[in-house]
């Protein structure tokens, strides 16, 4: 089975009622702990790269990364996105190599780094007008495609709420039909890292629903979606590590915001926690050790455990076989002729 595009893969999950996991990869290990995972559990799975994992990898080693992934894996739907894609020209290179979905992040303005190194929130003209010239590109080609409206960032007490914009529905319906997005990624009050919140996590729930009535055919993303367990954070303070004490998403709300219309969960921070934490301890217990595969092993092995249960938990496991994936090609002639 070839890389297969998002938009098929949303759509089976939005009638299924279920979440599809988007993880970040950056290298081989993450890749395979991920794959181990869906196989499994017959899990349909997003492998998304960052503008960062491209260059780290140098984009062609994580290409082919992937399509080892889609090779020992034959029989499951592979999506590979690109992650916030800050610009037309990112987009267009993922695309030229391979990639069958792209996200184009235009709610912010990556051409402009303030001091405290973010970027500041994009005109909604600005969006749609970036937004749509990806779907053009993209489409002609059966790529599809992810917009953002509203900025990510938390809304409890004391975070910077003046630079937090949640996504306002009033602007959802408009928003779609003028850039022809697939996906929708929403502001809910998420944020990425694992510095979400300091204690339980207030998001604003009620704003899927009402984005859904709006937009019922379009999938919607919630990003920032880590769970930050507190035993791999206590196994990274045990063994060496300085994290300050921090809250993620708890898999309960991220299995409301599933029931309320999200169908694209992204997840990047608990894999670096899992794979962090493993080699800390590895190396700790194991202070002779310097075999690579040793403790890049066990990093696998983390992550392997806490994707699966992810898998599990959102409902995707299992829809691996539910449908009869499409070539790029299917997907231009069925949606954007
Ligand atoms: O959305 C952000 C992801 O966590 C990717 O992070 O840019 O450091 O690869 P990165
Ligand atoms: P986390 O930092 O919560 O894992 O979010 C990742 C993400 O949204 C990638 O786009
Ligand atoms: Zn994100």
């Amino acid at each position: 089975m070839p890389l297969v595009p998002m938009k098929q893969v949303l759509d089976e999950a939005r009638k299924g009622r279920y979440g599809v996991g988007a993880y970040n990869v950056n290298n081989m290990e993450q890749i395979q702990a991920l794959m181990q995972g869906a196989a499994e559990t017959r899990t349909p799975i997003i492998l998304q790269a960052s503008r960062g994992a491209l260059k780290y990898s140098n984009m062609v080693y994580l290409k082919h990364l992937i399509l080892a992934a889609v090779e020992e894996n034959p029989d499951l739907p592979i999506i590979c996105h690109l992650d916030h894609g800050p610009d037309l020209e990112t987009c267009k290179q993922a695309i030229a190599l391979g990639f069958t979905s792209v996200m184009i992040d235009a709610s912010l303005d990556y051409s402009v780094t303030k001091k405290d190194g973010s970027h500041p929130p994009r005109e909604f003209e600005d969006n749609v007008r970036l937004t749509t010239q990806v779907c053009n590109y993209a489409h002609k080609r059966g790529v599809s495609v992810e917009g953002e409206l509203g900025t990510l960032g938390g809304i409890e007490g004391k975070t910077k709420a003046s630079e937090v914009l949640l996504t306002d529905p009033e602007q959802v319906e408009e928003f779609v039909r003028r850039t022809g997005v697939d996906a929708l990624a929403i502001a809910i009050g998420t944020s990425h890292g694992a510095y979400k919140f300091k204690r339980s996590p207030k998001l604003a729930l009620k704003l899927i629903s009402r984005i859904r009535r709006r937009v019922p055919e379009t999938a919607l993303v919630m990003h920032g979606s880590s769970s930050v367990p507190q035993f791999l954070v206590k196994q990274i303070n045990r063994y060496g590590g300085k994290l300050k004490k921090a809250m993620g998403v708890p898999m309960s709300q991220i299995k409301k915001a599933i029931k309320l219309g999200i169908q694209k969960v992204n997840i990047d921070t608990d894999g670096r926690l899992a794979f962090t934490a493993a080699i800390r301890k590895h190396l700790a217990q194991n202070p002779g050790v310097f075999d690579q595969r040793a403790y890049l092993g066990a990093g696998r092995t983390a992550i392997y455990k806490v994707m699966k249960k992810k898998m599990i938990d959102m409902g995707t496991a299992g829809h691996a076989g539910d449908y009869e994936p499409m070539t790029l090609a299917q997907a231009k002639k069925k949606w954007y002729r």
